[in-house]
This record gives structure tokens, sequence and C-alpha cells, in this order.
């Protein structure tokens, strides 16, 4: 399957009415409010159709992420983790305790998140880049 990862800042509205419709399928409750400066990664098949996205906040904090049903279990939350990791030195996120937030907290630690915290109700985890050793130069004056 062909898919296409994008990046965006500052997302147009009508995208982001797109992206409510794709929430919509993929939680039950309350609405998602996807603001102006979230960073927002998509992961689109060839005719441009979305078919998941991860939302993060300036901050690191990652939001929210879908992956619509007829295209789970293909690793594309995986591949949208590991894009805004590009992106960023460091994130934090969590995730409910339930089968799909299980499934996304275990897609974070395959993607090297660790977990800080667990509650009853939900899995705190978080990532920093590693940094980068000095190479130690010798025998120069
Ligand atoms: C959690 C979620 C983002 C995972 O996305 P994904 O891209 O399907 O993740 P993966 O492809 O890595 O699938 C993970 C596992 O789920 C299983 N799976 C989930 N849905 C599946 C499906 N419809 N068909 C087959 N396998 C499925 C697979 O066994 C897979 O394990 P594997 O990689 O070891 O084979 C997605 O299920 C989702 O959008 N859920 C609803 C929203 C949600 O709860 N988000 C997380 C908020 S905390």
């Amino acid at each position: 399957m062909t898919r296409f990862l994008s990046i965006y800042s500052d997302l147009p509205d009508e995208d982001k009415e797109t992206l409510r419709v794709i929430d919509r399928s993929c939680f039950i409750g309350e609405p998602h409010v996807f603001h102006r400066q979230d960073l927002i990664v998509m992961v689109a098949d060839e005719e441009g159709s979305i078919m998941g996205f991860l939302s993060v906040t300036t901050k690191g904090f990652v939001e929210r992420t879908g992956v619509l049903p007829k295209f789970r279990g293909r690793g594309l939350q995986r591949e949208m983790i590991r894009c805004a990791m590009k992106r960023f030195n460091k994130l934090r996120t969590y995730t409910r305790r339930d089968t799909d937030g299980r499934i996304s907290a275990w897609n974070f630690v395959e993607c090297g998140f660790k977990y800080v915290r667990k509650s009853d109700e939900f899995f705190y985890l978080s990532w920093k880049r590693a940094r980068r050793r000095r190479k130690k130069i010798k025998g120069t004056v």
C-alpha cells in the first residue's frame, strides 16, 4: 500500500474540518479542538484520502492520534510517531488503559518512548532524544 506522510503547522480551517470528521471515527465523547499552532502529522493514500493523524502541541505533547478503522494494523501510527520524533527533541503523551490505548502505548514504546507513570486509568510516556557523545580528540595540542 502506498502511503504519504505530511507534516503541517498552521493547518487551514477546511483541513481542520476533515480532521474533525476523522477524529469522530476514531474517538467517542467530546470532539477534540485542534489548535492553529498544533503540528499535525497526516498519513494519506495515493488519492490523498487521509488514513490517520497525530497532533502535537508546540510544547511537544502528543495530544491526539488515530487511524481510521479500515487502515488499522498496518503500522501507520508508528510511522506518524517517528515522523513527529524527527521534529522534536522531547515528546510526551498519555494513553488510556483500554484496548486501543494499550496498542497506542505499545507503539510509542516501540518507537523509543518510556513509561514514566501508570495510573489506574492512564499510561504516561515520554521520549527524549539521546545526546550525541562528543568524540575525544586525542593527540592534538
Ligand atoms: C491505537 C491506533 C492509533 C493504532 O493504530 P494502528 O496504525 O492500527 O497501529 P498498528 O498498525 O501498530 O496496530 C497495532 C496492533 O493492533 C492490532 N490491530 C489493531 N486494529 C487492527 C485491525 N483493524 N486489523 C488488524 N489488526 C489490528 C494489530 O495486531 C497490531 O499489532 P501488530 O503490529 O503487532 O500486528 C488505532 O487503533 C486507533 O486509531 N484507535 C482509536 C483511537 C485511539 O484510541 N487512539 C489512541 C489514543 S490513546
